[in-house]
């Protein structure tokens, strides 16, 4: 890297202010996993999925949804025009992502789940526009969602910088090290706090707090309490996306622990609970069978009707959610939502002491 370097500075006529680095000089990928202790989930894969069916009611966990077939489902379903979740974020933070680049200044951009980073280029590209410096931190389960990400961007944005890490959100949190930059937001975006129940997100918001100096920021997206026909269609979409992707599922769980779970006899199933504010996505059963995962040693027992819960989406209101954070020492500094007020995006900050 230095030898194409200085070999480039020899050959141009004029010398610039500012090393231009290449792309791969710009890029650190740490894997946090491979440091700690084997997690339960390493020593015995599967005991998550054991512990879910033999519960009552059944759960699985929302993790097995996102095989490749699950990432490319899931990236259709933000494109179906029932589903505006996506597309109302979007739309926010364009007009909203210079005003928090004023706010924070030059700042590390830390994001949680950073996915393919689509939403991302919209804060780059502001703070770009600011002058600012520009330092972006992923943090994903997936090293190759995280890689090719960071390629794409490295080549859009010439002087980014960007150290991933590798792992879950409680491991990065833990290990985020202070940046050189004067300040860092954390952007938690694509109402993911919603897929946590109650107590984690307490949990989590505890590791967010943990995480952040006095005077650094949180940026948290969120979808927000509306009619039940409206939310109900952006998880039933006229095209079977939706159900598709819910029933994947199962197919990845088949693979992946040699299951005999026969896809036609499962049914999509999501509903909005109006006292929890919260849809249920579940895996409906058809009629009484019996499914094995082999790999697992385990036999599940169906009866008609019976379903399993397979993920959660809270929806919230701004002013309680702006209670809750303030409890717990994030102070919000602005809020942004759409016309509608369908989705909403809070800018927190630690106050300095
Ligand atoms: N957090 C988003 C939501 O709750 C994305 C999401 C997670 C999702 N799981 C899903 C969307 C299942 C559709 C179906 O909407």
């Amino acid at each position: 890297m230095s030898t194409s370097q200085s070999a480039g500075q020899k050959t141009s006529a004029r010398q610039p202010k500012q090393p231009i680095y290449s792309p791969e000089a710009r890029v650190q990928i740490e894997h946090l996993i491979s440091q700690t202790e084997p997690s339960e989930e390493e020593l015995h894969p599967g005991s998550d999925v054991t512990r879910g069916l033999s519960q009552q009611p059944k759960t699985l966990p929302p993790r097995y949804f996102y095989d490749d077939r699950g990432s490319q489902l899931f990236e259709k379903i933000c494109d179906l025009p029932e589903y505006y979740l996506t597309r109302t974020e979007t739309e926010i933070l364009q007009t909203c992502a210079s005003e928090i680049a004023d706010i924070t200044g030059t700042c590390e951009i830390v994001e949680l789940g950073s996915g393919s980073s689509t939403k991302t280029r919209l804060l780059l590209d502001a703070y770009q526009q600011a002058g600012h410096a520009l330092c972006y931190r992923p943090i994903d389960i997936s090293a190759g969602i995280l890689e090719s990400s960071a390629h794409s961007l490295l080549l859009d944005y010439p002087t980014l910088h960007i150290h991933g890490l590798v792992g879950t959100y409680e491991l990065a949190l833990q290990r985020l090290a202070t940046s050189h930059l004067p300040t860092r937001m954390i952007c938690f975006i694509g109402s993911t706090l919603g897929n946590l129940n109650p107590q984690e997100c307490d949990e989590f918001l505890d590791q967010i707090k943990n995480a952040l100096q006095p005077g650094e920021y949180f940026l948290l997206g969120i979808d927000l309490q509306k009619s039940k026909a409206q939310l109900e269609a952006a998880y039933n979409d006229s095209q079977g996306i939706t159900a598709e992707f819910n029933l994947n599922m199962l197919r990845h769980l088949n693979q992946r622990f040699e299951g005999t779970f026969d896809l036609t006899r499962f049914e999509h199933f999501a509903f909005y609970n109006e006292s929890d504010h919260q849809i249920e996505m579940h895996l409906q059963s058809l009629d009484a069978q019996t499914v094995q995962l082999k790999a697992l040693g385990l036999t599940v027992e169906l009866s008609q009707g019976e379903s399993i819960l397979s993920e959660i989406s809270r929806k919230f209101s701004l002013t309680t959610l702006q209670q809750d954070l303030e409890k717990k020492g994030l102070k919000s500094r602005q809020v942004w939502t759409d016309a509608n007020q369908w989705f909403g995006l809070i800018l927190c900050q630690l106050p300095l002491i």
